[in-house]
């Protein structure tokens, strides 16, 4: 059991040298040219829903970020996973499940009705994400073979999120509001 061992906590600034560094490490230097990038690029993530995997000794051996978006015209925010990346030297002892596992609690707790992501519906199907349900959303310039899944976080929500995938705007003007 890994529970003991190491812990999950939010992610804070003293956390963002070894989160760049993971992410540097697990996605490289092409990741600016995927469209996954570029529709999370210009929206800070959820600060609320970035989390931190750490040893005892606070060191940082697995991150995720999660992105509020909005789909088609629906008014209510949904929740886009990732990115997320573990630990060459720590992976395959199930973090990765757990951050998954913890955002989901979190972002249900937190009332938000879908998350999606793109990813492997072999991996991610575990958690209860499948394509069936973001087969109304598209991202843009998506790369051919890439895949949006889904998961309901109120029952029947899939049907009300139709359409493009864009960066929550409201975000950013809040930030904006904040710095006034
Ligand atoms: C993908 C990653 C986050 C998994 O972290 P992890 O802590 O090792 O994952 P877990 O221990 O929870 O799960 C391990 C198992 O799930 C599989 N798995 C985990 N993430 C997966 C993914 N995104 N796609 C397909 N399979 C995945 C692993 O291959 C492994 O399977 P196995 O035990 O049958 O060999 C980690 O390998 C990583 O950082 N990779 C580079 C970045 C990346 O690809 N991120 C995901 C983008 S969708």
């Amino acid at each position: 059991m890994t529970e003991h061992v190491y812990h999950i906590a939010i992610e804070e600034q003293r956390h963002q040298g070894g989160v760049r560094t993971l992410l540097e490490k697990a996605f490289g230097p092409g990741r600016m040219m995927r469209a996954i990038y570029r529709l999370r690029e210009g929206t800070p993530p959820d600060p609320a829903l970035c989390f931190v995997m750490l040893n005892k000794h606070d060191l940082v051996l697995g991150v995720v970020r999660n992105y509020r978006v909005c789909v088609g015209d629906n008014p209510r925010a949904a929740l886009l996973l990732g990115p997320i990346a573990v630990a060459q030297s720590h992976e395959k002892l199930g973090l990765a499940a757990r951050l998954i596992r913890h955002t989901i609690e979190t972002a249900t707790a937190q009332g938000f009705d879908m998350i999606y992501l793109v990813g492997d519906p072999n991996y991610y199907g575990e958690f209860g994400f499948t394509a069936t349900r973001a087969a109304q959303v598209k991202i843009n310039d998506l790369e051919e073979g890439k895949l949006v899944l889904g998961l309901e976080l109120t029952p029947g929500a899939a049907t009300d999120y139709a359409g493009i995938m864009r960066n929550d705007e409201s975000v950013l003007l809040n930030q904006l509001q904040g710095w006034r």
